[in-house]
């Protein structure tokens, strides 16, 4: 029973004045107890929208959140085509997402029912010798890159979210929703595995080759160090004029020449910074063509197939290679920026859809040449369900 007890949650604590976020008018006739809708995994090249248990505390350290906002990654789509095999058939994708907790674990201090978080994709135990380093994707402890991956996921009403004091971060009213929910994933990547690691300095000349929304999050965290200019390259004219928008200063494709754009423009040295944000092997290789000696590549891109490493070409050239995955120590710094108006995080999003049109939200983000989509955000829960015996009304 587990839905009237959330509903109680939001009517007693959350309203509109102190989420910011619609409270949504109860589902009149449906019967909802225990039981909500979720994008399910069913094996390789299937989701559906369908009716499972509300998630449950399990553990102390948890908590559990009704999802305001979710988005989709281009990493879910991975796991849809079968890249991911140790996500298991039945479970809810999802890494993304901005809600409002509704239960706590016992041991849970930093979030409290009635609070509007960022639910982060990287769940840190805190305790192990990673997170006490602040790698929490390589999290030892049960943590790391958790959700929608070895466990259920935020694409769904209700997320059971592990580790709940590090995982969720509370959000200042001042901070809207749409925005926050792209710090769960795609900003603190390009930022921790694009732009630090790759160590952009003022001055500097960055190439990002792939314009998708880890590039283009990347063009606006590499503009926080005032880098000399930001070349982005795409196949794609539509992911390009959004780069322009974002403030790259040269766009090029494919077919276009990067490497003798890149050229010309550094006096045939190569560029100081090159991100890889695509994940094949041609694009990867075209970054090392395009790093000048002493020079940094940092590889977001998740990589499917061997990548060959010219050493034949790089051995003298002085170059850093860097390689990760997300940790999200950044976050809270980047929540800070965004509630100071620094980041443009929203303008990523270019579809809006209600959550129960999720399989509809996955044709358009799976079509993006064909549809223009850069992120899709899905909001709005299907359910606060029933009458609560004896609780306010709701407002
Ligand atoms: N390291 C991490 O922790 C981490 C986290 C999230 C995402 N990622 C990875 O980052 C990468 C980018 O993510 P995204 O969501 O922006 O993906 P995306 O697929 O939306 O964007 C990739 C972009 O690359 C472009 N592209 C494809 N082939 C190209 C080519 N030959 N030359 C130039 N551009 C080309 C596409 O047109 C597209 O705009 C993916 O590999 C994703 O899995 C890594
Ligand atoms: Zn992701
Ligand atoms: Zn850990």
């Amino acid at each position: 029973m587990r839905s009237p007890r959330f509903a109680k949650t939001l009517e007693g604590i959350a309203t509109e004045a102190d989420t910011g976020m619609r409270i949504p008018e109860r589902t009149q006739g449906r019967d909802v107890v225990g039981a909500m809708k979720a994008a399910v995994f069913q094996g390789p090249g299937r989701m559906s929208w369908q009716d499972v248990p509300d998630p449950e505390i399990k553990d102390p350290g948890d908590a559990v959140v009704r999802v305001d906002v979710v988005t989709i990654c281009g990493t879910d789509l991975h796991i849809l085509k079968g890249d991911v095999p140790e996500t298991l058939p039945g479970t809810v994708l999802g890494h993304e997402a901005v809600g409002t907790v509704v239960e706590t674990g016992r041991d849970v201090r930093s979030v409290r029912p009635g609070d509007r978080v960022l639910v982060s994709c990287v769940s840190p135990c805190g305790r192990c010798r990673f997170c006490r380093e602040n790698r929490y994707g390589q999290c030892l402890g049960g943590g790391g890159w958790i959700l929608g991956h070895t466990i259920d996921g935020t694409q769904a009403e209700y997320v059971r979210v592990p580790f709940a004091d590090l995982s969720l971060h509370p959000l200042p009213s001042a901070v809207d929703s749409y925005d926050a929910v792209l710090l769960a994933d795609i900003f603190p990547t390009s930022y921790e595995v694009g732009v630090l690691a790759g160590a952009v300095r003022p001055a500097d000349t960055v190439v990002i080759v792939g314009a998708g929304p880890v590039g283009l999050a990347a063009i606006a965290t590499a503009r926080l160090y005032s880098p000399g200019r930001i070349i982005a390259v795409d196949l794609a004219p539509s992911r390009l004029a959004a780069a322009r928008e974002l403030g790259a200063d040269a766009t090029v494709t494919d077919d276009e020449g990067p490497e003798q754009l890149v050229a010309d423009l550094t006096d045939g040295l190569g560029a100081d910074v090159v991100m890889e944000a695509v994940g094949i092997p041609a694009t990867f290789e075209m970054c090392t063509r395009m790093v000048r000696p002493a020079g940094r590549v940092a590889n977001i891109g998740v990589h499917g197939k061997p990548v060959t490493l010219h050493l034949e070409d790089l051995w003298i050239k002085d170059i850093t290679i860097t390689t990760g995955l997300v940790d999200t120590f950044s976050t809270p710094m980047l929540l800070r920026m965004l509630a100071a108006g620094r980041l443009p995080a929203g303008r990523l999003i270019t579809h809006r859809f209600e959550l129960g049109q999720m399989e509809e939200a996955y044709d358009v983000f799976g079509r993006a040449a064909e549809t223009g989509a850069l992120k899709v955000a899905l909001g709005g829960p299907q359910h606060t369900a029933v009458e609560v015996s004896g609780g306010p009304a709701a407002g």
